[in-house]
């Protein structure tokens, strides 16, 4: 008797927490195998037993890696080894709550770096290995479309992703579809988007954030519903887009002329 194709692999960046482990669940739930990334080993290994634990049927491993360190990159090389891999979705990322011309070099060119450098270099590692078909969904961000000056240089990451992925996707297709998508405000927040002097972001950030016309904040689920559409075959004729998540917030200056309770703030 032949032997059973395995599950199909997909290896999340940044999948130890918030979007990145909702597409690890989401897309364990349609069948796949992950490996997720991040630094921390402790929330990897939460995250791990989360994720075994609802998902009793495939694998969930963890790897160490930090975006900027070429030499991880090796490590999950080897990881995927004999096999072969279905989905990447780069989510790891962070930024600074500064304008562009207020942040520091060094700091501008570590979010370039991690923010846009890492993903493209981590599809670059996995290239032999992309199974065909297969998908990389890049995850972006809405001030990449509309850039917030108080995220200046994260804003400015974000819209380079955006091409960086219309871009590959050119260099990529037919074989393997890459997409961007573009979440607004999602709880509770990025944990590294942080104000100058900060090390990790407060919890209770979220709090203080203008609903969007959807009149809800945005969730990491629904990012992942996104994604695993994007990678499956529903989606096959989408190639090099950048899709908007965000509620509507990015849809337009709301009516300031009749506001819909009829008062003028
Ligand atoms: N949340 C939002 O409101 C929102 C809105 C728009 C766009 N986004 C985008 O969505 C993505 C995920 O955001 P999130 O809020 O869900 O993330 P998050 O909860 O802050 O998680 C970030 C993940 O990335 C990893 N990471 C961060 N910096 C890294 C580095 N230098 N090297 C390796 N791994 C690193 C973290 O691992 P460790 O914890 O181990 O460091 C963690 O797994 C990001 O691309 C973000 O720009 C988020």
């Amino acid at each position: 008797m032949a032997d059973a194709e395995p599950p199909p692999l997909a290896i999340i960046t940044g999948g130890t927490s918030g979007i990145g482990l909702a597409v690890a669940s989401r897309l364990m739930e349609d069948g796949y195998d992950v490996i997720v990334t991040g630094r921390n080993e402790e929330r990897g290994a939460q995250a791990i037993n989360q994720l075994r634990s609802c998902h009793e049927n495939q694998n969930a491993a963890f790897l160490a890696l930090q975006s900027t360190s070429w030499s991880d990159y090796g490590k999950l090389a080897e990881m995927v080894r004999g096999r072969q891999v279905h989905a990447v979705v780069a989510s790891a990322a962070f930024g600074l709550q500064a304008h562009v011309t207020d942040t520091d070099p060094a700091t501008f060119l570590e979010i370039m770096s991690v923010n846009v450098a890492a993903p493209l270099y981590l599809v670059e590692v996995l290239r032999p290995r992309l199974a065909n078909p297969s998908s990389v969904v890049l995850i972006s961000s809405d001030a990449g479309i509309d850039g917030e000056q108080a995220l200046g240089a994260y804003s400015v990451s974000k819209a380079a992703l955006n091409m960086l992925g219309r871009m590959m996707a050119l260099d990529l297709a037919p074989q393997v579809r890459v997409n961007v998508v573009c979440p607004g405000d999602t709880v509770p927040g990025m944990r590294y988007l942080l104000r100058p002097g900060e090390s990790e972001r407060a919890a209770d950030d979220y709090l203080g954030w203008t609903l969007p016309p959807r009149q809800r904040l945005g969730t990491a689920r629904d990012t992942a519903e996104l994604v695993a559409f994007l990678v499956s075959p529903r989606s096959d004729f989408m190639v090099g887009s950048v899709t908007v998540i965000d509620g509507g917030s990015r849809a337009g200056r709301p009516d300031v002329m009749h506001p819909p309770d009829g008062k003028h703030s």
